[in-house]
């Protein structure tokens, strides 16, 4: 069953991202279309390869996640470009569908004569050289420089581009003025129609369409210690109460999706809110509830409505006092329920900033008053109470993989961005 195609997937990564920052995808999707008419003027690539090269412009930057880094990306000559390279590159390598670009992005900030001695392919450095000089190139134009793009990048031929990459460009540059009477696009709409329009062209395998959707999720668990494994951990656990409440097959593929998607909108809530140590003031309180409609902007008209449903009810209650909407009992699916009630089990069992990890006892006696209380799906608790252990299991197994890999990348980044700093 398919419940989102290519560019649903791309749009859910744009909008998800636009809420880190606009400026980073706003500066990727050009950046990609340039990108891609460079790709054109120079021929010979196949349509999944320029696929592969637009959706890696459009996420180049997805290691800057702080502010102050993406300031400092939109300026041309920036300081330190290597924390952000890495980040990009172990979120690429470690958890996209697509690893053998990482390393496009790792070097997509490094000069032409030092990218010559890196250890990589003939065909990753000419990648990475388009990337880079249509990245500087987007910049220099933000800036509003009265200097024709082409005389400004002209004086870094050699030390930061090579003449190849150059000259594709200038051929590019020359076929968009052709076809815009002299004139660079401005227009946002139209390089993303092209940005996409390569994308519907040559769409993604169903698993590469999962792997991204993951790749968005888990970087914005990764954001906080606590939270590594919570989309995973509600994912586990509902789509395990679905299979014994018979939900069918059909619908445990939707809740499946719905869990995934539950917490999409918390990357537009601030870390320091996501992470306070202690019990947050009304107003912090709100801010975090919010989150709830970041998902629903993001999700809107890309996934089917009713996975859209699922993912957006997960804290309303069956008296009517959760959030957002105040639903109750009557206006809730069951597996809407379902959801709601293993967020909490993944809340309760987890550790988070003020709490420390729930044992089994502790989460199933919360759960039994909460479902006497009239608070949630009675079902529900009864089937998680009394498969509890086995299916806590079956959840750390599906999470094993996801903290090695968050292990595994906070060693690597320790020990990538030294040689990087060297080169
Ligand atoms: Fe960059
Ligand atoms: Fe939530
Ligand atoms: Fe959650």
């Amino acid at each position: 069953m398919r419940l989102m195609n290519s560019e649903n997937v791309a749009n859910i990564m744009m909008r998800a991202l636009d809420y880190v920052d606009p400026r980073l995808i706003d500066h990727g999707v050009r950046t990609g279309y340039c990108v891609l008419r460079m790709m054109e003027a120079d021929g010979g690539y196949d349509k999944g390869t320029v696929r592969d090269m637009c959706i890696m412009s459009i996420l180049h930057d997805i290691g800057a996640y702080k502010t102050e880094e993406i300031s400092n990306m939109v300026q041309f000559e920036t300081g330190d470009v290597w924390e952000h390279s890495v980040y990009g590159y172990l979120f690429i390598k470690n958890l996209s569908p697509m690893p053998e670009y990482a390393p496009v992005i790792l070097l997509h900030h490094l000069e032409y004569p030092r990218l010559k001695g890196v250890d990589c392919s003939d065909e990753t450095k000419k990648k990475a050289q388009i990337l880079s000089l249509a990245d500087r190139a987007d910049v220099y134009r933000q800036m509003g420089q009265q200097q024709p793009v082409e005389e400004y990048l002209k004086r870094y031929v050699g030390t930061k581009f090579s003449k190849e990459v150059y000259d594709l460009f200038l051929k590019q540059q020359k076929q968009e003025r052709n076809e815009n009477g002299g004139k660079d696009r401005q227009e946002r709409e139209c390089y993303l129609d092209r940005v996409l329009g390569a994308i519907r062209e040559q769409p993604f395998s169903d698993e590469q369409i999962e792997g991204f959707l993951k790749m968005l999720i888990f970087s914005i668990d990764f954001r906080s210690e606590h939270t590594v494994i919570h989309t995973i951990t509600t994912t586990a656990i509902s789509v395990e109460a679905a299979r014994r409440l018979n939900a069918g097959e059909r619908l445990t593929e939707k809740i499946r999706h719905g869990a995934l998607l539950h917490d999409l909108g918390k990357i537009g809530i601030p870390v320091e809110i996501l992470e306070f140590p202690g019990k947050l003031s009304p107003q912090a309180m709100n801010y975090m509830r919010t989150h709830v409609d970041l998902t629903e902007k993001i999700l809107d008209g890309q996934v089917d409505d009713e996975v859209t449903q699922i993912a957006l009810r997960h804290h309303e209650k069956l008296d009517g006092s959760g959030y957002p909407k105040g639903w109750k009992e009557a206006d809730l699916s069951l597996a809407q329920r379902i959801v709601a009630v293993s967020d909490i089990v993944s809340a309760l069992t987890g550790t988070r900033s003020y709490k420390e990890a729930y044992d089994k006892e502790r989460t199933l006696s919360i759960l039994q008053r909460m479902k006497c209380e009239g608070l949630i799906c009675p079902y529900t608790v009864d089937v998680l109470t009394e498969s509890f252990d086995v299916i806590m299991e079956e959840v750390k197994r599906q999470c094993r993989p996801i903290l090695d890999i968050y292990t595994g990348m906070k060693t690597e980044y320790n020990d990538i961005i030294e040689v990087c700093r060297n080169l």
